[in-house]
């Protein structure tokens, strides 16, 4: 089955021909950064006019690379949410568009579900289930329980920023351009991460829930001592330490999660998870051999993922959504699966 995927949630326009959820014939993305860099995040009104402008030209880059003309198109599957309600409008109406002039169904994704399916497609690899899902993009840093496609149990979450926010706003601390995680990790590679003592944010009663926003302000209070302007060696330092506390608290809640959740793999999926730091760090626990990371092209905001996704929830849900869904800003991640996984299994 020939899947069009679409991702509009935020700063990305992506559209990609995925087969069958796993064979990804093309991956087109239209990133917005140059536009938003000056404002230090992302501009919702500006966002949602560059999705306008830059998805029809995308439909058809994806479907030339694929090799396939829109007729050829069995399934459209769009990111419904969470997002910034602007910009899913514009991959939403599109998605019904098409499926309306094809005749088609379409189905929507939940963009955060869908970081977690871009490890588990088109890696070749055996996953053995239940795994530890950790999600840590811009706008989400979430553990869950995967039992399978489309069955998780809720671990903990971020009670405030998100890690690659708080990877942003540190940057903007530090005067880096947005989007921030990937200025700091090049930074970080030149600093000293024992010269400032930042502690992560720890929540009493909750092992698994995450907080970013005590540390951001450590480093706001750090800066602030520092004699201005700082020197580049300071800002690397800086950038280093709060590097390794964030990742590090990643790591080490993902680990405990693994033991604590009887699970055989990690999984990781997000913006966040490019940082090869984190990688690193994983490998310094010996975590190598069952973590499992999405290709580097699915690693960002990608379409594939949607189509991939889409695919297995048309199984789930044959005829696909009504034309009358509507984008979610906010959405948590639920399960819709049949059937539960209850035994050691693989994907
Ligand atoms: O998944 P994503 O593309 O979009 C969301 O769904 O939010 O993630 C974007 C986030 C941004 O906050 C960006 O700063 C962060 O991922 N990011 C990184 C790195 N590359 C991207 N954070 C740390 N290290 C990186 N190398
Ligand atoms: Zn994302």
């Amino acid at each position: 089955m020939l899947v069009l995927g679409i991702e509009s949630t935020c700063d990305e326009t992506a559209v990609s021909v995925v087969r069958s959820g796993r064979h990804i014939l093309s991956n087109a993305i239209l990133s917005q950064t140059d536009l938003h860099s000056k404002y230090g995040g992302v501009f919702p009104e500006l966002a949602s006019r560059r999705h306008v402008e830059g998805i029809a030209p995308l439909i058809e880059e994806a479907l030339a690379t694929a090799g396939v003309n829109l007729q050829q198109i069995e399934l459209i599957a769009v990111a419904k949410g969470p997002g910034l309600i602007g910009s899913l409008l514009v991959g939403l109406h599109v998605a019904k568009a098409l499926s309306l002039a094809l005749g088609i169904p379409f189905v929507g994704v939940n963009h955060v579900e869908a970081h977690l399916y871009a490890a588990m497609m088109a890696t070749g690899a055996t996953i053995h289930l239940p795994a530890i899902g950790v999600v840590i993009s811009g706008g989400h840093t979430l553990l869950t329980r995967i039992l399978g496609v489309g069955h998780y149990e809720s671990i903990g979450s971020t009670l405030d920023d998100a890690v690659g926010e708080a990877f942003d706003k540190v940057a903007t601390l530090l005067d880096l351009p947005y989007p921030g995680g990937p200025e700091i990790e090049a930074l970080a590679k030149h600093g000293d991460p024992t010269l400032y003592a930042f502690k992560p944010g720890k929540i009493r009663g909750n092992p698994w829930a995450f907080s970013f926003s005590g540390l951001k302000t450590q480093v706001l209070y750090a800066v602030r001592k520092e004699p201005q302007p700082m020197s580049s060696a300071t800002k690397a330092h800086i950038a280093a330490a709060f590097q390794e506390v964030a990742l590090g608290d990643i790591v080490h809640k993902s680990l405990l999660a693994k033991e604590a959740f009887g699970a055989h793999a990690i999984l990781l999926g997000g913006g966040v998870s490019s940082n090869l730091r984190l990688q690193e760090m994983f490998e310094e626990r010996h975590a190598g051999r069952f973590l499992h990371l999405p290709p580097t092209l699915l690693r960002l905001d990608n379409a594939a993922m949607i189509a991939g996704l889409g695919y297995h929830l048309l199984q789930a849900k044959p005829g696909g959504d009504a034309l009358d869904l509507v984008p979610m800003t906010r959405m948590p991640l639920c399960s819709w699966a049949p059937s539960p996984v209850t035994e050691r299994s693989s994907v």
